[in-house]
């Protein structure tokens, strides 16, 4: 049996190391449990001092958390300050200001490291080129850039000058850029000519020239484009400048703008289960805090690590973990622009060895299709690296199943790692459940417990506590100040989503969860909402759905499910009736492939449906509700068990049968 296709649950207790707990910031759990407890016994306190000690402050708060406005929660509002003096210029005049902050490997293998000065100075001159084109604080600026120095340097340019950045993954289609620049209000873009991945040249200006060449964009003023390729690009006279341009005669001295530690710091889009996605508002201050605060504590961050997060930064995880938490805490962390595949699978291995990394922190799908490419190659296996100078590893964005987790732990870790099975989302701006690497006892598939002052628990639909052992919703049941502050411009939305009225004032994180009896530690069983995880990413059916029936030429009508994939954790399934006659054959493998081009313009290659299944309806209940749960088991494979006798035309169950 494949390692990956077994499902045995993994009942072993990895302790952590002695040495590793030794030196750890938080050693042991007694260490954890104080902390645990300073924090709920006075929670303004515990913050307070928390943002005191972690953050330099411009001006300095007097007031911790604000609840007047529930769940318009704020913290430390009446102080000041500005994100990227405290990711740059606290460390000027230290021993970290001639540190590497960043290690940059290209997608063909060249290196290029800048120091925490020289980044600085490159910050600032961007800073000062967006100044000269009247960027000014409070504005709203799109970024679309590959994964290199500058996409950073641009979204830490924004928070030099107080503008709001909102960067959009390079893998999005022009219409779905077209919808974040309208809905953001975006007066300015970031982006590259193309960018570089698998040794592919793909284009990211053109696709910012076709979104704005759609209605609704007129708030764009300028493009600024990255020439990353020497490959040429068109550029519109008056709108669009090159980095050369922009950077061309400015100072590499900007002073940073005060904000309040309210001010929206940047505004990141992420799907939900229904409409379009929702634009998450984080604020300057408690954000920043929790970055820099779980660099210390999930990570264990020492002067001497060397630090990799694989996300990009068109996610959370690249924005606390790349852009903001690493610079804040000082480390020397390694950005990678290309992909795990190319030139060979054993790329991250050999990164690993090639810049010796000491905390590597991935997704599972990624150490999934990794594990399936060393069973049939073994040249890829990382047994063919060093990979000794790790010391911590990390997994973040999925539930890990113990399989994965185990190949990490011995293949990648050499049994001596421990491995953090980090919980969180786009909304709670960094890590909330996570083991500790000189604490927590691991348990695979489990992200164990809390962090200190995250009040996360299980409750019914009524909002009452269930037992360990019973499944149930997650929720945290106090704010904490590296929350989504709202979603852009749809407060209502922002409420229903997140605080909706049956929870008692909880945050709803959309999950459902179990705590295990004997130790209390939670395991994530997967959304609870109409939201699918592909490959980590959040994708909700109904915008799949909608842009499916956007096809007017073609569909009637479209449901989408997501059923279990053993590399990419769900695979989308898209059951659709379309507006002819039900297609066979190579005709029906031809309607499928244009319809997955077709989201993919609307949405993004991400969104593509892996399974396409027609019928001449859809099984829908007398009172005319797709019969999703049926979809679902038919997506898996699954015997029917449910009650079909009500379907009108039986017989479309043998049609939705078949894939193409
Ligand atoms: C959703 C959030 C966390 C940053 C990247 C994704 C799932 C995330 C885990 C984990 C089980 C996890 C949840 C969550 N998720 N991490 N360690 N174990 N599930 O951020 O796109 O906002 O997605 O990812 O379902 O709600 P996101």
């Amino acid at each position: 049996m494949s390692a990956i296709e077994s499902v045995l649950v993994e009942n072993r207790v990895f302790p952590p190391g002695e040495a590793l707990t030794k030196a750890a910031r938080i050693s042991g759990m007694s260490a954890y449990e104080a902390l645990c407890a300073e924090a709920d016994k006075n929670p303004d306190e515990f913050w307070g001092r928390q943002a005191r000690e972690n953050l330099l402050w411009s001006k300095p708060f007097t007031r911790v958390l604000d609840e007047s406005n529930k769940p318009f929660y704020k913290w430390f509002d009446d102080g000041q300050l500005n994100a990227s003096a405290n990711c740059l210029d606290r460390h000027i005049g230290t021993p970290v200001e001639n540190k590497t902050a960043i290690i940059f490997e290209a997608d063909d293998g060249a290196v290029t490291k800048v120091t925490y000065k020289e980044l600085l100075a490159r910050v600032s001159r961007f800073a000062n080129g967006l100044k000269a084109h009247g960027i000014q604080k409070g504005d709203r600026v799109l970024i679309y850039m590959p994964m290199t120095i500058e996409g950073v340097v641009a979204m830490q340019a924004c928070a030099r000058i107080g503008a709001t950045h909102s960067v959009v993954f390079g893998g999005f289609s022009a219409k779905a850029l077209q919808e974040r620049i309208i809905d953001v209000g975006a007066v300015a873009v970031v982006t590259a000519n193309y960018q570089m991945r698998g040794g592919k040249e793909l284009p990211l200006k053109a696709v910012v020239d076709e979104a704005l060449s759609m209605p609704g964009c007129e708030s764009v003023k300028s493009v600024f484009v990255y020439e990353r390729t020497p490959t040429a690009c068109t550029l519109a006279v008056g709108r669009d400048k090159t980095f050369t341009e922009l950077l061309q005669g400015q100072s590499d001295e900007c002073a940073p703008v005060a904000v309040d530690a309210e001010h929206p710091l940047f505004v990141l889009y992420t799907s939900g289960s229904t409409g379009k996605p929702k634009g998450v508002q984080h604020a300057t201050g408690g954000y920043l805090l929790w970055a820099k605060m779980t660099m210390d504590w999930t990570f264990d961050l020492k002067d001497s690590d060397i630090f990799w997060c694989t996300a990009d930064i068109g996610w959370i995880t690249g924005h606390t973990y790349v852009a903001y938490g690493p610079l804040a805490a000082g480390a020397t962390q390694i950005v990678f622009e290309g992909v795990p595949t190319y030139p060979d699978a054993g790329r991250f291995w050999q990164m690993i060895e090639r810049h010796k990394c000491t905390i590597f922190y991935t997704a599972p799908t990624a150490i999934r299709s990794l594990i399936k490419a060393s069973e049939t190659n073994e040249k890829v296996h990382p047994k063919n690296w060093d990979l000794t100078s790790l010391r911590i590893l990390g997994s973040v964005g999925e539930p890990i199943n113990p399989e994965a987790w185990i190949w990490y732990h011995k293949h990648v870790g050499g049994e001596r790692c421990p491995v953090v099975d980090t919980f969180w989302q786009t909304e709670t701006g960094g890590h909330v459940i996570t083991p500790l690497p000189g604490a927590t006892p691991l348990v695979p598939g489990s992200c164990t417990l809390p962090l200190p002052g995250i009040a996360a628990a299980i409750v019914d639909e009524a909002a009452n506590d269930v037992p360990n052992g019973s499944g149930g919703i997650l929720v945290i049941k106090k704010p904490w100040p590296s929350m989504i502050r709202t979603i852009w411009g749809d407060p209502e939305r922002f409420k229903k989503s997140y605080f909706p009225e049956e929870l008692k004032g909880y945050y709803l994180a959309g999950d459902g969860a179990v705590r295990d009896a004997e130790r209390g530690y939670f395991r994530i069983t997967g959304r609870i909402d109409d939201v699918l995880n592909v490959s980590g990413h959040r994708m909700g059916t109904m915008e799949i759905e909608s842009a499916l029936v956007a096809k007017t030429d073609l569909v009637a009508e479209a449901a989408v499910v997501g059923r279990p994939d053993d590399t990419t954790g769900e695979a989308i399934c898209a059951f659709v009736v379309l507006k002819r006659s039900l297609p066979q054959g190579d005709e029906a493998r031809e309607i499928a492939k244009q319809l997955r081009d077709w989201v993919a313009k609307e949405i993004g290659p991400i969104a593509k449906p892996k399974d396409i299944r027609f019928g001449e309806n859809l099984p829908k209940t007398r009172s005319g509700k797709i019969m999703r749960r049926l979809l679902r088991s038919l997506a898996k494979g699954e015997a029917i068990t449910q009650d079909t006798s009500t379907l009108e035309n039986p017989q479309i169950l043998t049609q939705l049968d078949q894939t193409y």
